[in-house]
């Protein structure tokens, strides 16, 4: 007993239905691919790939998207096996509570809060670069200062000409959007689905026309060198980074990967969805399948229009619109769709993730491993409002206070760790309880763990050893706070001393 409890399956799924804290059942496999694509299609396309292109692979990022969906297909698939056997509220937590025991499924529960929590403050700092776009086409802005992190200097490049070597104080329009989106959270999850339904429509449909519309405007000199030599790139902040070569690609990969992750906030969403057993690999595998032809595409007009200059210098921040404006003659009006389309986009990405974020603590609030207001429902929404709250604190800081090319790393690198945790997962139950009905099964197991944790760690080798260390950062807290609060609050060793 103790740090490796395990939950047993059949109480999870009794635990699932029991008493006034259940969620409501609404959700339909159509309307998981959309939560799917609309977690997943965001701030990763339309921010982190120029920024891949200028500091990794320059068009090379391309093969890192290839790398990544590699990653994210493995890992997707032990995903689904996962949501069709235990479909319940919380994700990679839950199945590693009942394979690998209450330790790890508390590491990866806290590890999780970097994928949903710091992932939120991400998009909401690219909402920010877009909200500035969009702005300047009405000769306004929101000054550096006030839009940009304290760690942040101003360049002197485009519409912040006039502010060379201004700092960043807060981010005052990511704090704004996460605020706005807690708010509908907290009003439930059917409407927000509703919204959710029309933004996708809108994002696919600009990610569709701007492969349709840009490829002919593509220069095929900003294709020649497709993988450049392998260098040192000391980017405008003083961050030096591989670019070009194997570990430009790696690095690259692990940079886009952010724009991968999403799918797996469908399984977050077990509880709600109404056939949880069919439902959840089709959300799962769809909405990743969908995404990864749409990027790959994407990413190779986007190197051809513009080039990695640009991603480096003026067209750094917002560089889609950037891109359109600057190389596509006579299509003004598609960079101003484009942006309202991502700025929209971007809020249900945040959607999906704070919710992700809410449902993860919730599950853990249940095993007693976090306090129990993480679980207290609203009694008219019967949402997490309190988590929705806190949560709005901490992701507030992160957005306002921390560059996005921070926490966007370390948003990939969580979820890369939880990645390979699921892929071990679900192997280990496959030797440890065979016997348990699923309806999804992993073909080839072990080799398609033992891939998808083969190309997982390298992704986040490619990240690098500051972000290596910031992920041990967080997990030591993590730790501290399990051993010192958790371990004696846990429901199930308390039961078993008992
Ligand atoms: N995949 C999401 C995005 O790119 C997190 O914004």
């Amino acid at each position: 007993m103790g740090i490796f409890t395990k939950k047993p399956i059949g109480k999870l799924l009794l635990d699932s239905s029991d008493g006034e804290r259940v969620l409501k059942r609404t959700l339909s496999a159509g309307n998981l691919v959309a939560l799917g694509i609309g977690a997943i299609i965001g701030a990763g396309l339309f921010v982190r790939t120029a920024a891949a292109a200028a500091n990794n692979a320059g068009p090379s990022v391309t093969i890192g998207f290839i790398v990544a969906a590699i990653g994210c297909a493995l890992a997707g698939l032990c995903y689904a096996e996962f949501a069709s056997m235990i479909p319940i509220a919380g994700s990679a937590y839950t199945y590693s509570y009942a394979t690998m025991g209450e330790l790890v499924a508390w590491i990866i529960g806290w590890d999780l809060v970097l994928e949903y929590a710091v992932g939120a403050a991400t998009v909401g700092i690219a909402w920010s670069e877009y909200l500035n776009k969009l702005l300047e086409f009405v000769h306004l802005r929101v000054p550096y200062q006030w839009s940009h992190s304290p760690f942040e200097v101003c360049d002197g490049k485009g519409i912040f000409a006039d502010q060379m070597g201004v700092h960043g104080l807060m981010n005052v329009p990511a704090l704004f959007i996460i605020f706005m989106i807690t708010m509908l959270l907290i009003r439930g999850t059917k409407e927000s689905a509703v919204v959710n339904g029309i933004i996708v429509i809108s994002k696919v449909s600009i990610v569709i026309l701007f492969i349709v519309l840009g490829w002919s405007y593509m220069n095929p000199v900003n294709h020649e060198h497709y993988i450049p030599a392998a260098s040192i790139y000391t980017d405008s902040q003083g961050v030096s980074h591989k670019y070009g070569g194997i570990w430009g690609i790696l690095g690259a990969a692990g940079v886009v990967f952010f724009a991968f992750i999403g799918f797996d906030a469908v399984s977050t969403a077990a509880q709600e969805a109404k056939n949880p057993k069919r439902d959840m690999p089709i959300g799962i595998l769809g909405s990743l399948v969908i995404c990864t032809i749409l990027y790959i595409l994407f990413a190779h007009v986007l190197t051809g229009v513009a080039n990695v200059n640009d991603f480096r210098t003026v067209g750094k921040e917002a560089s889609v619109a950037y891109a359109i404006n600057t190389y596509m003659a006579g299509y003004g009006w598609l960079g101003k769709m484009v942006t309202v389309a991502i700025l929209f986009g971007f809020s249900s990405v945040i959607l999906v993730m704070l919710m992700g974020q809410s449902r993860v603590f919730y599950s853990m609030s249940r095993d007693g491993l976090v306090p129990k207001l993480f679980s207290d429902l609203h009694p008219k929404f019967s949402t997490p409002y309190k988590s929705n709250w806190i949560f709005l604190v901490l992701v507030g800081a992160f957005a306002a206070f921390v560059p996005g090319d921070i926490v966007g790393d370390m948003t990939s690198i969580g979820t890369l760790f939880a990645f390979i945790l699921v892929c071990a997962g679900v192997w280990i139950l496959r030797v440890t309880n065979p016997e348990i009905p699923r309806q999804f099964k992993v073909p080839f197991v072990p080799v398609v763990s033992v891939l998808g944790i083969v190309v997982c760690g390298a992704m986040i080798a490619g990240l690098g050893w500051t972000n290596w260390a910031r992920l041990g950062g967080w997990l030591v807290i993590g730790l501290v706070i399990y051993y010192s609060y958790s371990r004696h609050n846990s429901k199930l060793n308390n039961e078993s001393k008992s």
